[in-house]
């Protein structure tokens, strides 16, 4: 695997990477922001199938904090990730420094109107600005022909698939489904800030979103029932902080009154100073 810290260089490697790999060749881009878990690395397994050259990047975005975020204390575990990344078969790591991706006086951000405002929007302005600016700035350094990302950021993929429909990329959005731990936590990097009583309280997320599964298996199609269910639910964890229970069609984020096949019904909340988000897409017409 080769690391590569500079625009310029990461763009030779692209374009090296696919010389070498042959004229009808494919690239695959993996972002992420490092912290690396098995989410991450099941990304790079589906790079890997489908693609000639996999490319991931790593880049905690400062753009996509809030000023009372995470930011400074997102966990940095580089040679760990390095570690990963090539085990799992990354051939190009391009791991910038804030300077090289923002220099002083940028002034131009992409912008996903009305999605950016649902969802995780809704509790982070500014949040989808910051995704939405460094996920094309990579889309341009690397060129890939495939992205991939998690469904575990369900409205991150909304907005990058609105972003690649809108100004005309490229380039194919690839989604893959949600990796949990055995007892059914999503994995996320964030994960690692819970303390043992607070990882206990966190399966709360999954267990209420197992509940409404269930409750669609059962013949229940209104959201607002559903939604209720989930609250209740979420609310036999006291130590959890609700911030959204939302149901809503997958690509417009826009609330549903009844759920169909592909429904996407997304939580997020806050355990401690911890906030985690899940989702489930209902899978068959209820
Ligand atoms: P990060 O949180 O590091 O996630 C990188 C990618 O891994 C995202 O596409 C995310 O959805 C996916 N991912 C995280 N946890 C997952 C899980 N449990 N199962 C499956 N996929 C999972 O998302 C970001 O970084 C950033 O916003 C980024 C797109 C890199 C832009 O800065």
């Amino acid at each position: 695997m080769r690391i590569l810290t500079t625009i310029q260089e990461m763009r030779l490697a692209c374009r090296q990477a696919r010389h070498n790999a042959g004229a009808d060749s494919s690239l695959a881009l993996v972002p992420t922001m490092g912290a690396i878990h098995q989410g991450h690395l099941s990304l790079v397994e589906a790079a890997r199938e489908e693609c000639d050259v996999v490319a991931a990047s790593i880049f905690v975005n400062p753009l996509q904090f809030g000023p009372t975020e995470d930011f400074a204390r997102y966990p940095r575990t580089f040679d760990d990730d390095c570690a990963k990344f090539s085990a799992a078969g990354v051939d190009l790591l391009f791991a910038p420094a804030p300077e090289e991706m923002y220099p002083a006086g940028a002034t131009t951000f992409v912008e996903v109107a009305k999605l950016s405002e649902r969802l995780d929007g809704a509790s982070r302005p500014g949040h989808f600005r910051g995704v939405a600016t460094v996920v094309n700035k990579l889309f341009h350094i690397v060129s890939p022909d495939v992205a991939f990302f998690g469904q575990k950021d369900a409205s991150q993929v909304a907005v990058l698939q609105a972003m690649v429909r809108d100004l005309n990329l490229p380039i194919r959005i690839a989604v893959c489904p949600i990796v949990r731990e055995a007892d059914g936590l999503a994995m996320s990097s964030r994960n690692r800030y819970l303390s043992p009583e607070q990882r206990t309280q966190a399966l709360a997320l999954c267990r209420a979103l197992r509940h409404v599964e269930e409750r669609i298996h059962q013949g229940e199609t209104s959201a607002a029932i559903l939604r209720a269910a989930a609250a209740e639910e979420l609310s036999r964890e006291p130590a959890l902080r609700l911030d959204y229970i939302e149901i809503v069609d997958p690509n417009t984020l826009e609330p549903a009154t009844s759920v169909v096949a592909g429904t996407l019904i997304a939580l997020a909340a806050w355990v401690g100073e911890t906030r985690l988000i899940d989702n489930l897409r209902v899978a068959l017409a209820p």
